[in-house]
């Protein structure tokens, strides 16, 4: 897997995506950022940087293109691996624009599972938070950044003001589209969010990687996790079943583990390894297919 090294850059989109996030979400138990240096944030390229990755990504998610990745990805034909293997693999794309943190893929996988374990969550709660962005592998087999992270929302419906960037949808041909453009769209009132597409991204993909195996309550955390219109703005309750709701407490729950417990300090993963190998196995078979 060395040749995909050069590869590095692929996901350089995320750290400014997740400052944004924390922009957007902050986080409630850390003191407000002085102005100072929100501006700073704000007058910088990075906030360009995502406004572009968000025209891209309003623009292409489109209801035929969420088919067409789904018809490509979900047959599950392009690896064979073990969960470490796909580890491994996910850690080639280490993103080297920010040097304060500089922290890789199966870093940021263990500081959001380990600060989990330290509230005393149950054991699958804690596996979730180590697996939830293995699909972000998906930028390995040459995805666009915007195919893979950013927020996700339905489609196949109108596009809600409370997505980020909501302006960009102007580009998005299904806006235009009379099947797609009501607020049911294809749908049905409170039909559920398993009938409901998503924009394709990590999170759709690793659930169907991980169906199989998983609670239901982590397979609702990683297949909504990108879901901030809904899991922070409420925004599609519309489409929601019973069953939804009370599993998106366990998304709301999440949530602040992905996005508050990146640290400086590096998680000891020679230490932590036995732990999580036994704890996969209690839930993964040997190989899974990706
Ligand atoms: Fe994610
Ligand atoms: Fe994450």
């Amino acid at each position: 897997m060395k040749d995909l090294k050069n590869h590095k850059n692929l996901l350089s989109i995320e750290d400014d995506w997740e400052d944004d996030l924390k922009r957007r979400y902050p986080n409630p138990d850390e003191p407000v950022k002085e102005k100072e240096e929100f501006r700073n944030y704000v007058d910088s390229d990075r906030v360009a940087i995502v406004r572009e990755f968000y025209k891209e990504n309003h623009t292409y998610q489109t209801y035929d293109f969420v088919c067409k990745k789904e018809e490509e990805f979900l047959k599950l034909q392009k690896r064979e691996m073990s969960v470490w293997e796909a580890v491994e693999f996910l850690n080639t794309l280490v993103d080297d624009s920010d040097p304060d943190i500089d922290l890789d893929q199966t870093q940021h996988l263990l500081q959001t599972s380990e600060a989990i374990r330290a509230d005393g969550h149950p054991d699958w709660f804690v596996l979730t938070g180590f697996l939830h962005d293995l699909g972000k592998i998906l930028c390995l087999f040459g995805e666009p950044q915007w195919a893979v992270v950013g927020d996700t929302y339905p489609v196949g419906c109108a596009f809600s003001e409370n997505i980020v960037y909501p302006e960009f949808f102007q580009l998005n041909p299904d806006t235009t589209n009379d099947k797609f453009n009501t607020k049911y769209g294809v749908y049905e009132a409170n039909c559920g969010l398993d009938k409901v597409k998503m924009s394709w991204g990590h999170d759709e993909y690793l659930y169907h990687v991980m169906k199989d195996y998983l609670p239901e309550p982590a397979l609702y955390i990683i297949r909504y996790h990108s879901f901030y219109a809904q899991h922070k703005e409420n925004a599609y309750t519309h489409l929601m079943n019973q069953k939804d709701q009370e599993m998106f407490e366990w998304v709301k729950k999440f949530n602040p583990y992905d996005l508050y417990t990146k640290a400086p300090v590096k998680p000891d993963v020679a230490a932590l390894m036995p732990y999580y190998k036994e704890l996969a196995a209690k839930y993964l078979p040997e190989k899974i297919k990706f």
